[in-house]
C-alpha cells in the first residue's frame, strides 16, 4: 500500500477472470453530454485514474446515447439512455430519490448489459462512482448490482483547527494543509487529492479554519483573503463539497470598521450582512459560519448582555438571502471556576446555556452539540442537550483527532464509540428517541441537522501521523453517510480498501482496531472520570494535573474514594437533564453502568462493581491488563512483516513500541497514586511503587 492514497490505492487487480470483467464492463462509459460541470470532470479523472490503475486501461468516454453494449452509464434519471436501460416505472420510481442519493444497478441485455449510475445532481452521481470503484477495489462481482444509497445525514461535515500560520490546533500529523506563513497554500494538488478522499465517503462540507479565530484569520472574511479561499472552495465545490468558515465574534471591531460587535446595535447588524454579500460574490455556494462564542474567552455576545439567540440570529439574518447556515457550538461553560467551588458542574453548562432558549433561533441556524457534556474524553455520557430542544436545529460535533485518546501515537480506533454514542437511546419522545435520529433530523423534522468532526489530518505524507489512523477518517465519513452500518463492516471495507484482500491482514488489523479504544480506556482514567492527562497538552498521564485547577474538571480523589457526585439527590443534580429511564438508571449506583461510574457517583475504592471487583482492584487490573493488550497488538502487528510494504509495517511497529513505552507509564502513575492514596494493596501483589 501507498499510504499518501489512503483508501483511494487502486491497486492493479491480480485476478485474471475478475479483471476481464472489470475490463469489459467499464471499457466503454457514456457520462452527459453538453459542457461538462466541475463534478462531472471530478468523475472523469476518477474514473481515468481508478481504472487506468487496477485494470491497466484506457477509458473510452462518450456522451449520452450508444449503441454499445457492457457500458456503463453515467446520467441523470431523466437522460433517455438512463431511461432507456432502466424502464418507465423504475425511473418514475427514481424521480422520488433526493438531491444526494443514488442507484446503481445492472441490467441484462439480449448481448450483455449495462451498469447504470443514475441520481439527481452531479454530486449524486459522483458518490455512485466512488461506490462502484469501492466495489472494483474490493473485488466484488458488478453482474448483479442492484444499489439505492441515501445519505442519512444532510449535512456531513468536517471542521478543521486549522491555524493560518500552518499550525493546526491539536493536530498530530504535521502542519496545516491549508495554510503557511499566514496565507492560504499554493499546494492545490495537495488540497484536491483531500477532497477526493473525503467525497469518496460522502463529506459534503467542509469549515477550513480553527474555531479559535486570531488576529489574521479573522481577515479571511475580507477581499484581502477572499480571493484565495474561493480557489479552495473551487477546488473543493468540484467534489460536492461546500466550504464554511470559522468566524472572530468580535470582527467588526478587530477589524476596525466599528467600536461595537453588539448584534443588537443596526450597524454591526449592517455590518454583517455587508461582510456576507462579499462572501457570496466570491464564493456563491458558501456553506456559512461556523462560530464559537463566549467559550474559553472567545468573544460573544455576553460582552453586550445579548443572548445566544441574539448573535446566532444576527449572523443568520445576514446569510439568510443567500442560503447560508450558521453553526453555534454549544461548547460554553465556565473556564475560569474556582476548584473549590463544588456546587458548579461543567458538564451541566451546555444544557443550562442553550436549552432554555428552545425555539427562538432562526432555522438557519443549527447548534452544534459536543458527544459527551465535558470535553472529548476517552468515555463519557452523551450529552444531555441531544434531543432536549424539539424546535432548534441541532448536529453533533465528534473529535476524529485524537486530542484526548493518544494523539495518533497510540492506537484509538474511535468509530465504536461513534456508533455507541449514536446509538443511545435519549428517551426525548419516547423509546427509539436514538442520538442518530435526532441528528440526521428525521426525530423532530430539523430543517438543517447532521453531524461534524474535527479533523485529525495534516501535511504528513500519510496525512494522519498514525496510517492506522485514517481508518477514523474513512470511518467517520462512512457513519455519517450511514449510521446504522456496523463497525465491523466498516473496519473490514478500510482494510480492504488499504491493504488488500489478504484474510489473515483483515482479520489481523480488524481485529486490532475494534479492541483498540477499550484498551486505551483500560490504562488511561478509569470508569468514566476523565481527565488526569498533563494540562495544556493532554498528552501522558497527570492524575492531578487538572485537579486544583479552573477548569471544571476535577475527580476528587481522597484516601476514601473517587468520583464526581452529579446525582439529583445528593450532588450537583446533573442527572436530571436526562429523559426518564435514563435520569433515574444514571441517578441509582444500582443501575449505573459501570463505565460511567465515577462520572455520576463518588464511591469509596471498596465499592463493588456490576463485575464483582472493587473499585481499586478494577483500577489495577484495567492498567496491568491495558499494558498487556498492547504487548498483544504487538504481537499480533510482528507477524503481519512481509504482508505489505515495509515502510508501512515498521512505521505502524514504531507506533506501538512507542504506546507500549507510554502505556507503562500511565499503568505506574495511575496505580501508584491510587495506591498511595487509598492504601489498599493490589489482590495480585503485582509491583506499585
Ligand atoms: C478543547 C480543546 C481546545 C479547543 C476546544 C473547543 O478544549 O482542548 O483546543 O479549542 O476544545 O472545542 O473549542
Amino acid at each position: 500500500m501507498n499510504h499518501y492514497h489512503c483508501w483511494l490505492q487502486y491497486r492493479p487487480m491480480t485476478n485474471q477472470s475478475l479483471r476481464q470483467s472489470y475490463q469489459q464492463w467499464l471499457r466503454c462509459v457514456s457520462l452527459p453530454g453538453g459542457h461538462p460541470s466541475p463534478l462531472l470532470q471530478s468523475i472523469r479523472d476518477e474514473l481515468n485514474r481508478g481504472i487506468g490503475a487496477m485494470l491497466q486501461m484506457p477509458v473510452d468516454f462518450v456522451e449520452g446515447s450508444s449503441p454499445q453494449n457492457y457500458l456503463t452509464v453515467i446520467g441523470k434519471p431523466n437522460q433517455p439512455l438512463v431511461r432507456e436501460c432502466l424502464g418507465p416505472k423504475l425511473v418514475e420510481d427514481l424521480y422520488q430519490m433526493k438531491d444526494e442519493a443514488y442507484c446503481i444497478r445492472t441490467v441484462a441485455q439480449a448481448e450483455g448489459g449495462r451498469i447504470v449510475i443514475t441520481g439527481h445532481t452531479d454530486r449524486a452521481l459522483l458518490y455512485g462512482v466512488f461506490h462502484l470503484l469501492r466495489l472494483m477495489q474490493m473485488n466484488e462481482p458488478l453482474e448483479q448490482l442492484d444499489i439505492r444509497e441515501t445519505p442519512r445525514n444532510p449535512l456531513r461535515m468536517l471542521n478543521h483547527w486549522d491555524n493560518m500560520d500552518g499550525s493546526v490546533e491539536r493536530g498530530y500529523a504535521g502542519s496545516s494543509i491549508f495554510y503557511e506563513h499566514g496565507r492560504i497554500t499554493t499546494n492545490e494538488q495537495r488540497i484536491r487529492d483531500y477532497a477526493r478522499l473525503l467525497a469518496s465517503v460522502g463529506i459534503n462540507s467542509i469549515a477550513i479554519n480553527n474555531v479559535n479565530v486570531h488576529e489574521t484569520e479573522t481577515k479571511l472574511i475580507t477581499p484581502a483573503f477572499l480571493p484565495d479561499v474561493a480557489k479552495i472552495a473551487g477546488i473543493f465545490r468540484s467534489y460536492g463539497i461546500q466550504i464554511f468558515l470559522s468566524i472572530n465574534f468580535a470582527s467588526p471591531v478587530e477589524l476596525g470598521d466599528l467600536d461595537t460587535a453588539d448584534p443588537l446595535d443596526s450597524a454591526v447588524r449592517q455590518w454583517w450582512k455587508e461582510r456576507a454579500k462579499d462572501i457570496y460574490q466570491y464564493i456563491p455556494d458558501f456553506g456559512g459560519f461556523l462560530v464559537k462564542a463566549d467559550s474559553e474567552h472567545r468573544p460573544g455576545p455576553f460582552t453586550y448582555n445579548r443572548t445566544h439567540v441574539d448573535g446566532a440570529n444576527m449572523l443568520a439574518e445576514a446569510l439568510h438571502p443567500f442560503g447560508g447556515i450558521v453553526i453555534w457550538r454549544c461548547f460554553v461553560y465556565n473556564c475560569m471556576q474556582d476548584w473549590r467551588d463544588r456546587q458548579t458542574d461543567r458538564a451541566k453548562a451546555a444544557y443550562d446555556h442553550f436549552q432554555p432558549l428552545d425555539g427562538k433561533f432562526l432555522d438557519n441556524v443549527i447548534l452544534q452539540i459536543k458527544n459527551g457534556p465535558m470535553d472529548f474524553q476517552v468515555r463519557e455520557p452523551v450529552s444531555p442537550l441531544f434531543g432536549a430542544m424539539e424546535q432548534t436545529n441541532q448536529m453533533m460535533e465528534f473529535q476524529i483527532t485524537q486530542e484526548y485518546t493518544g494523539q495518533q501515537r497510540h492506537l484509538c480506533y474511535l468509530v465504536p464509540q461513534w456508533k455507541e454514542v449514536l446509538d443511545f437511546d435519549t428517551y426525548a419522545k419516547g423509546e427509539g428517541s436514538t442520538v442518530k435520529r435526532i441528528v440526521d433530523g428525521s426525530l423532530y423534522g430539523f430543517k438543517h441537522s447532521g453531524i461534524a468532526g474535527v479533523a485529525n489530518v495534516g501535511s504528513d505524507e500519510n496525512w494522519t501521523g498514525h496510517t492506522l489512523a485514517q481508518a477514523n477518517l474513512y470511518g467517520f465519513g462512512r457513519l455519517t453517510w450511514n449510521p446504522d452500518l456496523s463497525a465491523e463492516q466498516i473496519t473490514e471495507e478500510w482494510i480492504r480498501l488499504t491493504f488488500g484482500p489478504d484474510p489473515q491482514v483483515i482479520e489481523t488489523i480488524a481485529h486490532m482496531l475494534l479492541s483498540s479504544w477499550r484498551i486505551y480506556e483500560n490504562y488511561t482514567a478509569p470508569l468514566g472520570v476523565g481527565w488526569m492527562v498533563n494540562p495544556g497538552h493532554h498528552y501522558g498521564p497527570n492524575v492531578d494535573g487538572y485537579e486544583y485547577s479552573r477548569w471544571g474538571t476535577y475527580h476528587y480523589a481522597d484516601c476514601f474514594g473517587i468520583g464526581v457526585d452529579r446525582t439529583m439527590k445528593t450532588g450537583t443534580g446533573y442527572t436530571a437533564q436526562y429523559f426518564s429511564p435514563n435520569r433515574e438508571m444514571y441517578e441509582s449506583l444500582d443501575t449505573c453502568p459501570d463505565e460511567y461510574l465515577l462520572f455520576f457517583h463518588h464511591v469509596p475504592y471498596t465499592h463493588r462493581l456490576k463485575s464483582g471487583e472493587t473499585v481499586i482492584q478494577h483500577i489495577y487490573n484495567t492498567h496491568f491488563e491495558g499494558v498487556e493488550q498492547v504487548k498483544g497488538l504487538i504481537e499480533k502487528w510482528k507477524r503481519l512483516e512481509g504482508k505489505f510494504n515495509q515502510q508501512t509495517f515498521d512505521h505502524v511497529l514504531s507506533r506501538l513500541m512507542e504506546q507500549l513505552e507510554h502505556v507503562k507509564e500511565w499503568r505506574d502513575v495511575i496505580n501508584t497514586y491510587f495506591y498511595r492514596k487509598s492504601g489498599i494493596p493490589d489482590e495480585k501483589n503485582r509491583t506499585i511503587y
